[in-house]
């Protein structure tokens, strides 16, 4: 049988404090190495054929850090922003950030304007970077923006597909997989509305030893899975021999 590869893939990518703690070393250092993961994570993904990938970078809730860190996380992103757009360029990546990009420094937000630009046309590797990303904030936002274009006095009669719409990454498939590094066996506010239906896995690797193997080690537990989306495991086997 062949391995189904999905065709979107999210990740949190959890574990670079434990990391840098475990060498006795400050927490920033375990983001940079953190950095070189993403590197390995986005050529696996684009070796493979994975149409989608989805890093959970940065939550609305960790500006509740310390100063420090939020600081250094800062500097990372426009480092990382400043050195790597051309290359995921040259290699017909479309990166795209999603979150509230507002919250963030001026140069950030024209450094991620340029990224937009630079690679929308692309058709390579589609990949989305969640920063001040907030799964409930992003259903918020879509209700929002329903009642928004509705005209005064008009009563609403809210549908799935409304809200699938207009949430974060409604243009491509949701994420088929979910990939947690780290330990933790939790959401933590990513995806909410987009992974109803999402396989989740989990690693208590930390996120920067994750690399190819690891990765293809993900896959392979994705590949394995029955997806029955509410039917019985029988309908789901007849339907793939039909
Ligand atoms: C994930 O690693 C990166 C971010 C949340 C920015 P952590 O920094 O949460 O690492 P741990 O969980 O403390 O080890
Ligand atoms: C989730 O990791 C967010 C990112 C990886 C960016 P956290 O380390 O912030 O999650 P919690 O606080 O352990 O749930
Ligand atoms: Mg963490």
């Amino acid at each position: 049988m062949s391995q189904s590869i999905p065709r979107h893939i999210a990740i949190i990518m959890d574990g670079n404090g434990r990391w840098a703690k475990k060498r006795f070393m400050p927490r920033f250092v375990g983001h940079k190495k953190g950095l070189d993961a993403v590197r390995k994570v986005i050529e696996g993904c684009v070796e493979c054929g994975v149409e989608a990938l989805t890093l959970f970078a940065f939550s609305t809730e960790n500006w509740k850090r310390p100063a420090d860190e939020v600081n250094e996380l800062m500097k990372l992103f426009m480092v990382a922003l400043d050195r790597e757009v051309k290359k995921l360029h040259e290699h017909n990546i479309r990166l795209r950030i999603v979150g509230d990009l507002s919250g963030f420094s001026s140069d950030i937000q024209s450094a991620v304007e340029r990224a937009h630009q630079l690679t929308e046309g692309n058709t390579g590797l589609n990949l989305s970077i969640a920063a001040n990303y907030g799964g409930r904030a992003d259903i918020v936002n879509a209700v929002q923006s329903i009642l928004d274009e509705a005209e005064p006095g008009q009563s609403i009669k809210l549908t799935e597909s409304m809200i699938s719409q207009r949430v974060a990454l409604s243009d491509i498939p949701e994420p088929d997989l979910l990939i947690r590094t780290g330990g933790e066996q939790r959401i933590s506010n990513f995806l909410l509305w987009q992974m109803a239906y999402s396989e989740f896995y989990f690693t208590n690797m930390l996120w920067p030893d994750f690399d190819r193997n690891a990765l293809l080690e993900a896959i392979d537990s994705f590949s394995n899975r029955q997806r029955r989306f509410g039917k019985t495991g029988e309908q789901v086997e007849a339907e793939k021999n039909a």
